[in-house]
């Protein structure tokens, strides 16, 4: 890496859902395998966080887990809740549903904070008929495949929106 790379500022991306076991560890896994197969490491960082704080310092649930496996996924980051610092830390607050937006919006105390909260489906491609991701927490193994279908194309799509405004 060159001196002008070392001076950029990292690019933050935090994704938050409601549990932070099920939906945002998966983007978040999802996230950083596309960055580590595009080689930016160095320049964007992956974190997730949870809106309600019910399973704090749990690993992902174990049927995401199994789904993420079988797509060569490792998602092992323990849930930790939502805080107003995030808004600081963070380039990008991405939420899966509109209760996530409405929670972390309530913490917000300046409108650039609120910008920074974008929906996870804004940035969709192949599936872009979906507005929000949806909870699989009571569903059968079908919803934790439609969450990581949503998640691997909102998360390309994020890749390139991110790439274009930053030329990357
Ligand atoms: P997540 O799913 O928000 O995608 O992590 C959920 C996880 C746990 C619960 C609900 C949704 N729960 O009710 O405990």
């Amino acid at each position: 890496m060159n001196s002008i790379q070392t001076e950029k500022k990292k690019i933050r991306l935090l994704f938050v859902c409601l549990g932070n076991i099920c939906r945002s560890p998966a983007a978040e896994g999802i996230m950083k395998r596309i960055v580590d197969k595009n080689e930016l490491q160095d320049i964007i960082e992956v974190d997730s966080a949870c809106t309600s704080g019910w399973h704090e310092g749990d690993l992902p649930d174990e049927r995401m887990r199994v789904q993420g496996d079988a797509r060569g996924y490792d998602f092992s980051s323990k849930a930790r809740k939502f805080r107003k610092t995030d808004f600081d830390q963070f380039d990008y607050i991405i939420v899966m549903d509109d209760d996530n937006y409405n929670n972390v919006k309530s913490l917000a105390s300046s409108s650039e904070q609120v910008k920074k909260i974008r929906m996870m489906t804004e940035f969709l491609v192949q599936n872009a008929h979906h507005k929000y991701i949806p909870d699989p927490y009571y569903g059968d193994s079908s919803g934790f495949e439609l969450v990581l279908d949503l998640l691997e194309d909102a998360n390309e799509g994020l890749l390139q929106a991110i790439k274009k405004k930053y030329s990357l």
